[in-house]
């Protein structure tokens, strides 16, 4: 694993930003992370006899927990409970020694996660954390820990350390329900085909470049990576972003939308598909630019960025690979500083 993370940065001179780089290199994390381990097997015993389950989570860390919370309903049949970490308080009196919270974390240090974890902890639960930087705080205080092998992240914005926490957890999922992991080799090569959409991005980026506004909607799964994309936009690019579940938009943000208004949709061929293209439909009505991310073209999209065939688990991460692209463009446009962008901290040790 080692070797294979010093050849990964060896390569950075190529790419003009750490993030770039992160995100292109997220084929092989995403193979690496898929990868059996011992930990991996630990954490579904713990899962299939628990009691009830939490994810806790800051940041881009909460949003993998809310995409866990899909996959553990689905494939275990798991009722996952996602717990933002600095409103751990509400959730206290749900846990007890029965209890296992999956704390995750790129850095293992975030202050509110060390926090929720203690408190969970001191209720008799059992830690199981999923973090990047190895030897953290958060590995050091949990009963196990499972590493998503992301290698470093410069980058102050998570690229690909999510896409190794959504492999990582799905794995435990489909462990813990006794069925075969994702296939590693074949997430390699979608994650390769998604990234090929780069000149899509780019001129979506392009496009959004003086956008004071964005909405990235989706449905089901792809509820929680829009709000991910969301989030890289903000950080990224400093352009307001929401990300919202597609059938929410009726009920206030459409009193929003006027002529060339961007809303992105997170709209695979799958179950979400028609209902999702309907509430674009209704965006675009009010005069919205219609970004598709999308396998099918569809005439609704003013533009299209295509993502490969895919399914069910492969597709949070096969989609939220456009949407980083997205948003590093857009910062490219815009002249944002994108590796450190302003008010921002890779791990935040205060609460
Ligand atoms: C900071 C970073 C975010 C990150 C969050 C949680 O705010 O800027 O990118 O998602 O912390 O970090 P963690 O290390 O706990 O995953």
């Amino acid at each position: 694993v080692k070797v294979a993370f010093e050849m990964a940065t060896s390569d950075a001179s190529v790419y003009a930003h750490h993030t770039l780089r992160e995100i292109m290199e997220q084929p092989e994390v995403v193979a690496r992370a898929l990868a059996p381990r011992p930990e991996i097997e630990l954490a579904a015993g713990a899962l299939r006899t628990a009691g009830r389950v939490f994810a806790v989570g800051a940041g881009t860390s909460y949003h993998a927990a809310m995409v866990a919370r899909y996959a553990f309903a689905e494939v275990a049949g798991v009722d996952l409970q996602p717990v933002l970490a600095s409103e751990h308080d509400l959730f206290l009196r749900w846990m007890d020694a029965g209890s296992v919270v999956l704390a995750i974390s790129q850095s293992g240090e975030t202050a509110d996660v060390l926090e929720a974890v203690r408190a969970a902890r001191a209720k008799g639960a059992r830690i199981v954390s999923i973090v990047n930087v190895p030897h953290s705080t958060l590995e050091r205080e949990s009963d196990l820990s499972v590493n998503v092998r992301a290698g470093p992240e410069v980058g102050v914005a998570a690229t690909k350390s999510f896409t190794a926490q959504l492999s990582t957890l799905f794995s435990m999922a489909l462990e813990a329900a006794g069925r075969p992991p994702l296939d590693a080799e074949r997430l390699r090569q979608l994650v390769t085909s998604a990234l090929s959409s780069e000149g899509s991005a780019r001129a979506a980026g392009e496009r959004l470049r003086d956008a004071t506004d964005v909405y990235i909607v989706g449905r089901g799964v792809h509820y929680p990576v829009a709000l991910e994309g969301a989030l890289k936009v903000k950080e990224l690019a400093y352009v307001h972003a929401e990300g919202l579940a597609a059938g929410e938009l009726k009920h206030g943000t459409l009193a929003m939308v006027e002529e060339g208004t961007p809303v992105v949709l997170v709209n695979p061929g799958d179950g979400t598909y028609v209902d999702t293209i309907s509430n674009g439909e209704e965006m675009k009505a009010r005069g919205a630019f219609v970004i598709g991310i999308s396998e099918r073209p569809n005439d609704l999209y003013d533009l299209h960025i295509p993502i490969p065939e895919a399914r069910g688990l492969e597709l949070p991460i096969v989609e939220v690979v456009p949407l980083q692209l997205l948003a590093y463009y857009v910062a490219l446009a815009r002249g944002a500083e994108i590796d450190r962008p302003r008010n921002l901290a890779k791990s935040v040790t205060v609460k």
